[in-house]
This record gives C-alpha cells, structure tokens and sequence, in this order.
C-alpha cells in the first residue's frame, strides 16, 4: 500500500477560448485511432457504460449486515461499496466526458475541454482515496483478495495518468495547429499530431476499462464472502439473542418463584399466628366472668391486660418475620440476577470474539471457509446453549427457593405450641372453678391466672427470641444461596471462556490448515 499514492497528477490545461476557440476531440468521423481502426477513442471510451454497469452490478442490492456491536465487516463493506463508487462515478466520469466529446464530433471551436478539468481532478482525488479504502477492506478480507483489488487500482490509476498526458499532447498538438493559422481537418490532424499519441490514448482507456472488468470480478468474490460472513453472523447472533432471552425468562421465572414463596410463607405464617392469636382470644369471654369477682378480678383484669400485650406482641413477631422474609427473599434475587446478568455481560464479548473469528474465516473467503465454518459453527451454538442451559441450572439448582420451608414451618410450629401452652393454661385454671365457687377455690383460680401472666411474659420473650433468629437464619441462608449462585456461574464462566478460547485457537489454525 501507499505505492500508488503519491502519484504525479498533470493537470491538462484544457482552456477555454484560445484566440480561434477551444481545440476539441470530437474531431472528424474518419480519423484513424480517433474513430476508425482499432483501437480506437470512440470505441474505447464506450465500453464504460458496459463496465460501469458490471461495476455498480457487483455491489448492487449489497445489504451492509448491521449487527449487535461494532465489527470490521461495516466499516469494510462500507468501503467496498465507496470504492467502487468512486470508480463508477468519479473516475468513469473522464470516461464518460472522453466518450462523449468523441461520439458527438463535435467540431471546433465547441470548448468540450471546458468541463473535463474538474472532473479530471476528481478522478484523481478519488484514486488518491483509494488506498485507505483498500485498507479497511483489508481488515475483513485475504491478502489474495487485497492484493487483486490493490493491482486493479494500481492499473486503473497508471492509465488515468496516461489518459491524462495523452489528452496533454492531444491538446497541444490541436493549439499548435490553431496557432498556425490552419483549419483543424482530417489532413492537418494526421499531419501535425503524432498518431502515437492517439493510438496510446485509446489504448490506455481500454486498459482502465480491462482493469474495471477485472476489479469486477475481485469485487464480487469480495462482497460475496463478506455476505457470507453477514450470514453466518446473523445467524450465530440470533441465536446468541434467543439464548438470552432463554436466560431472562428463566430469570423471570425464577422471580415469579420468588414472589409466589413470599406470598406463600407469609400467608403460612399469619394463618399460624392467627391461630395462635384466636386460641388464647377464645379464652376472653370466660376470663371476663372472673373481672367482676372480687377474689379474683386483680389476676383476672392483669391477665386480660397481659392477653392483649401477647397478643399484639404476636402479631408484631409475626409482621418482623414476614417483612424481613420480604426483603431477604427480594435480595436473593435482585443478587441472583445481578450476578446472572453480571456473568452475561462478560461472557457475550468472549463469544462474540469466536463469532468475529469465525466470520472472519468466512470473510477472507479462503479455500477452507466453509469446511471451517461446518466444522466448528456448532461449537459456538454449543457455547451459547452452554451459556444458556447453564445460568438456567445455576438458578434452578442453587438458587431454590424452597430453603426456607423447613424454618417456616419449624418456626410455625413452635409459635403455635407456645400460643396453645397459654391458651391451655388459662383454660386450666378457667376449669378449675367459676365466680360461684367457694372462695379457697377462686383464690386457687386467681394464683392460677397470675401465674399465667408470668408464664405468657417469659414465652412471649421466647417467641421474641425465636423470630430473631430465624431472622438470622434467612438472612444467613440467602447470602450463602446467592454464594452458591455465584459460584456455579463463576465456574461455568470458567469453562465457557476456556473453551472459547480453545475454539478461537482452532478456529485460527483451521483458517490456514483445514484442520
Ligand atoms: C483547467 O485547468 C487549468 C490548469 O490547472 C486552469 O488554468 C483552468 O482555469 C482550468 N479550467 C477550468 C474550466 O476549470
Ligand atoms: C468515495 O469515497 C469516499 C470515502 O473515501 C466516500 O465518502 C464517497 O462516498 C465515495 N464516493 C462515491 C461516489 O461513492
Ligand atoms: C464531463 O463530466 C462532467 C461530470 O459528469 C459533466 O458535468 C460535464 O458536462 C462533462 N463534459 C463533457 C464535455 O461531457
Ligand atoms: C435481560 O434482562 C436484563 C435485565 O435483567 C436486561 O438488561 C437485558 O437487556 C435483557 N436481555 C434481553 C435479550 O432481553
Ligand atoms: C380487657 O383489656 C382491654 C384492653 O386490653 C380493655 O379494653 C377491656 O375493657 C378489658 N376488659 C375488662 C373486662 O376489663
């Protein structure tokens, strides 16, 4: 690269309004190397509508693929699509300026010259831009391929400077001739301007015209492979994109798992606690017969106060627990999923690189492409599903939900015995006597309830210790079930990344050895 870049642009003074009026090309019909004979201007120069045509035919209908993430297969597929538009358009323009002067045979002074400086110019600009544009399309094709459209341009831009001298003499040869007075004929043109010079001209437009025939061919191996590679990358990230959408609705699941536990624990634990509360509440009315006794209407009012203090007390525990169960269980998955989608992230580019790898065998458009592509394409599905399937057993097998049924329903357990022990308590000594008894009797009873109150104070403090506890256990289980996630998603990240790894290795050894 960079041969050609520096390249000697001369500049045709093609002037308008010398003393007798422009010298022009569409000379007379029968001149040799002009119109007749072979080759020949007229000739040579029509052959650009046939080239362009197949130019233009090689990129047309060319769909960029446009994929998640950058990848060198736009930019160069952008600059196939540059180059040989600045081809078709920028340089076939001299061309076509050249095809029409001659075929129009246009007679001095018609100042056809008048508009070709600029568009000699932006030929060569174009030619210029070239080689940059080469070597974008080089990051995504063969060096064979990059060679091919390197010597094509090469060709096109050595005969466009050709053109460029030649229509120089050309120009010059017709001045001298308007110089001197004589009128611009068939005879004084053969006379006076060295055939050479025509015959070269005509030639060198072939070899432009020879040299867009062959970047033809270069360019639609080149678009094709690049199609190829398009394909295969929208295929493989399509299927990238249904995996995680595999892995977001197992999540989804897995957070409608989590909802239904809480709701459901919770309903288990203020259904026993509710019990719990009725049982001793059952007990009211009957304790409320001992109020308005005067033997026993001190423990009977203390313990009506201390029922309802249980009971509330109850009720808190059980809001504590519920809440606390709540959010623990919201942080297992707002953690679970962070790390889920956490180990996503990094491993989508250690996948998307095996995809780029594998494109890029297609993409250079060697001659074991598409053996590479049957032999290890499956490997980077298999990579996905992998990815996939194995966040999906990280969730189903680690983050289980279910944990906490044994603590719920132990907890539920030792709730109600604690709230029935009360209950039974104070049916105890309600059974003892009624209000008519003798009074040694409701003395007996009013003992028995006082009793109760001391025996409710020290459980109630118990079933405050046992919810904070199992407070703790939640809270103790759900880091190490979020632990337990993270490290399966870590070893399976481990094993993901090394195996992409290994089929990149293969991948660049299949791209040169077929193996
Ligand atoms: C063509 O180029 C010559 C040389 O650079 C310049 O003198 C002349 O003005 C140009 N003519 C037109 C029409 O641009
Ligand atoms: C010529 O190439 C440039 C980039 O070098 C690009 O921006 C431009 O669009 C191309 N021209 C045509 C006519 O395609
Ligand atoms: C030369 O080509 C340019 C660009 O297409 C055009 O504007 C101009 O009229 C052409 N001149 C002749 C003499 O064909
Ligand atoms: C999956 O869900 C995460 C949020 O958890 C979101 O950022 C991501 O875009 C989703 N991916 C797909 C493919 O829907
Ligand atoms: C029992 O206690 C409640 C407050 O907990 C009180 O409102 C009610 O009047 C008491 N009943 C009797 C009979 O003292």
């Amino acid at each position: 690269m960079g041969v050609w870049s520096a390249c000697t642009v001369l500049l045709i003074p093609l002037l308008c309004g010398l003393s007798h009026g422009s010298p022009d090309l569409g000379l007379d019909i029968s001149i040799d190397f002009v119109t007749r004979n072979n080759p020949n201007i007229q000739s040579a120069a029509g052959m650009v509508s046939i080239t362009t045509s197949d130019l233009q035919g090689a990129i047309g209908g060319y769909q960029l693929a446009k994929l998640n993430g950058a990848t060198n297969l736009i930019v160069s597929g952008e600059a196939l699509i540059s180059l040989v538009g600045n081809i078709t358009v920028n340089v076939n323009d001299v061309l076509r300026n050249i095809s029409f002067v001659s075929s129009n045979k246009q007679t001095a002074p018609s100042c056809m010259f008048g508009s070709m400086n600029a568009t000699m110019d932006r030929a060569f600009a174009s030619l210029d831009q070239a080689s940059t544009l080469i070597m974008s399309i080089q990051t995504s094709t063969s060096s064979q391929n990059t060679g091919a459209l390197t010597s094509w341009v090469m060709m096109i831009q050595t005969a466009m400077t050709d053109i460029s001298n030649y229509l120089d003499q050309l120009y010059k040869g017709v001045a001298a001739i308007v110089a001197s007075g004589q009128p611009l004929t068939q005879f004084t043109i053969q006379e006076n301007i060295n055939q050479a010079v025509l015959f070269n001209l005509a030639g060198a437009i072939s070899v432009v015209t020879t040299a867009e025939k062959g970047l033809t061919t270069t360019v639609r191996a080149i678009r094709s492979s690049f199609e190829q590679s398009g394909n295969i990358l929208n295929s493989y990230s399509n299927d990238l994109n249904n995996a995680l959408n595999s892995v977001n609705n197992t999540q989804r699941d897995y957070y409608n798992q989590v909802v239904g536990r809480i709701s459901s624990y919770q309903g288990k634990i203020s259904w026993e606690f509710g019990w719990g509360v009725t049982d001793i509440k059952n007990t009211l009315s009957r304790v409320n017969n001992f109020v308005f006794d005067q033997d026993t209407s001190q423990a009977a009012q203390q313990l009506n106060i201390s029922i309802g203090v249980t009971n509330t007390a109850i009720q808190s525990n059980s809001v504590i627990i519920q809440s606390s169960m709540q959010s623990q269980m919201t942080q297992i998955f707002t953690g679970a999923e962070a790390f889920v989608q956490t180990n996503v992230k990094a491993l989508l580019p250690v996948i998307d690189n095996s995809l780029f790898g594998l494109a890029a065998t297609m993409s250079e458009g060697g001659a074991f492409a598409s053996n590479c592509n049957i032999k290890y394409g499956g490997a980077i599905k298999n990579l996905e599903n992998n990815m996939r399937d194995g966040l999906q057993k990280c969730f189903n097998d680690y983050a289980n939900t279910g944990y906490t049924d044994s603590f719920v329903s132990e907890y539920n357990m030792v709730i109600r015995e604690q709230t029935r022990t009360i209950s039974n308590r104070i049916n105890f000594c309600l059974n003892l006597g009624s209000n008519s008894s003798p009074k040694v009797i409701k003395l007996g009873i009013a003992a028995c309830l006082a009793e109760t109150v001391a025996l409710s104070e020290a459980l109630m403090k118990d079933v405050s210790i046992q919810s904070k506890l199992v407070v703790a256990m939640i809270n103790l289980e759900s880091l190490a079930m979020v632990q337990r996630v993270e490290s399966c998603a870590a070893i399976l990240n481990h094993g993901l990344v090394a195996k992409a790894a290994k089929l990149d290795q293969l991948l660049a050894t299949c791209q040169t050895t077929n193996q």
